[in-house]
């Protein structure tokens, strides 16, 4: 599945000749960078118009190669090309819980991005330094959103909720009423529950929401095996049947997204690129929705929580081209390719300025509101627990899996992760 974006017809040859004098980048003139990254969304569709202006301005082309949606997929995948040292491909688009894994297999960017780091929130470019190595510039920032219908709100006479009890009443209570009416395809709220890192960013959301902690501590602690994990796992696998279909547990975010965008859902958890797509012509919830954090849960640390995601560019040490791969890594992560992306891909820059950019929030209004919602949003334990996150996500997500299909009660599995996590740990988490 490759898939060629050229920008040939827009490149004039006036201007590339212009530019080869001026730098090393356009010095190599004529390379084709090929560049790996998730397919969700519009990433794909406008990734010809993202980079065009880079094409044009050096000479060079860039190829895409679309990854499976699932990030999880896509890891497995970048790891076999990286262990084999593949020197085909030049740049990976990179998940933000991935610098750790994959830090030894890519240029240190340190230098190179000495002059713009600045502009980036520092807590962002921190989470893509391993051992003192920049091993990734980022391209975007996300943190999710809790999406609701305001028509189907208005017209049933409820609030916008802000804790989850409130959220489970109020779409049960919407989507009997709407059923009765003949609308029998609603529901009242979908999610990510496919056993894959989406399920780790929704079951954190709902544990550290319930003060449950964050799976395992930034200090290393290993916390999930506690009441109030217990209680919101439980929360969660009670929607399952009732307000959330049970093909739920199959969902990853463009399941979701597709029952949410043929108006068959009240609510929706999912990160801000649904926003454009949702308001887009072909949306039957055009206009019809806005976007508030997600609910708060129970009992004492009980708070709103959002797990942090987010992508990056990162330049492998392999690839042929790495000069000219940098320099497009650059260009990607850069104010004028981060506000193109915001504006028609709805993604959250992570350049502090385009937060007062007009355009930017014209095309995404809740952009301001949000710039809270992401810096105090959830890491997920990458970086204490090193090389084995990937190994202690999937543990945790097949542990969620297992209860929100009813074949473990939340208490006995949080009990075997807990253990499973210890034994992990014990290797030094490798
Ligand atoms: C989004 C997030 C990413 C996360 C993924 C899970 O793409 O940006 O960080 O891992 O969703 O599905």
């Amino acid at each position: 599945m490759l898939h060629i974006t050229k920008a040939a017809a827009l490149r004039s040859s006036a201007l590339a000749a212009a530019v080869a004098v001026v730098g090393s980048a356009a010095a190599a003139q004529g390379v084709t960078i090929t560049y790996v990254s998730g397919a969700v969304g519009a990433a794909v569709e406008n990734f010809d118009r993202l980079v065009a202006p880079w094409e044009e301005r050096t000479g060079n082309d860039v190829v895409l190669v679309p990854m499976p949606a699932s990030t999880t997929d896509q890891f497995g995948q970048y790891r076999l090309w990286l262990a084999a040292q593949n020197g085909d491909i030049d740049l990976y688009q990179t998940d933000v819980i991935w610098a750790p894994q994959l830090a030894e297999h890519f240029v240190d960017l340190t230098e190179a991005a000495a002059g713009i780091v600045d502009q980036h929130f520092p807590s962002i470019v921190e989470s893509q330094t391993v051992n003192g190595r920049l091993v990734a510039l980022p391209i975007f920032t996300d943190a999710p959103a809790l999406y609701y219908r305001t028509d189907l709100l208005e017209k049933h006479g409820a609030e916008v909720p802000t804790t989850w009890a409130e959220l489970t009443e109020t779409a049960q209570r919407i989507q009997d009423a709407e059923r009765a009416e003949g609308n029998s395809e609603i529901w009242g709220f979908v999610w990510q529950g496919n056993a894959y890192e989406g399920l780790t960013c929704n079951a954190l959301e709902w544990i550290k929401s319930f003060g449950g902690g964050q799976i395992v501590e930034p200090d290393g602690t290993i916390s999930v095996n506690n009441p109030q994990a217990v209680e919101a796992l439980e929360l969660a696998a009670s929607w399952v049947g009732t307000i959330s279909p049970e093909g739920v547990l199959a969902y990853q975010e463009e399941e979701a997204r597709g029952v949410w965008q043929t108006g068959n859902a009240v609510f929706m958890r999912n990160w801000p690129y649904a926003y454009l797509l949702g308001n887009g012509e072909d949306s039957a919830v055009r206009g019809l929705f806005d976007v508030a954090p997600l609910p708060v849960g129970e009992g004492e640390g009980a708070t709103s929580a959002a797990t942090l995601g987010g992508w990056n560019v990162a330049v492998s040490r392999y690839g042929r081209n790495q000069e000219v791969a940098l320099d497009l890594a650059l260009y990607l992560a850069s104010e004028e390719a981060q506000k193109q992306r915001a504006i028609n891909e709805g993604n959250l820059p992570t350049i502090m300025s385009l937060y007062e950019d007009p355009e930017v929030l014209e095309a995404n209004p809740y952009f301001e509101r949000w710039q809270e919602v992401f810096l105090n949003a959830v890491p997920r334990p990458s970086a204490p627990t090193q090389n084995a996150y990937n190994q202690v996500s999937s543990l945790f997500w097949s542990a969620v899996h297992d209860v929100l299909s009813g074949n473990q009660s939340a208490a006995d599995a949080l009990e075997v992760l807990e253990a499973d996590l210890e034994d992990l740990k014990g290797d030094g988490w490798q």
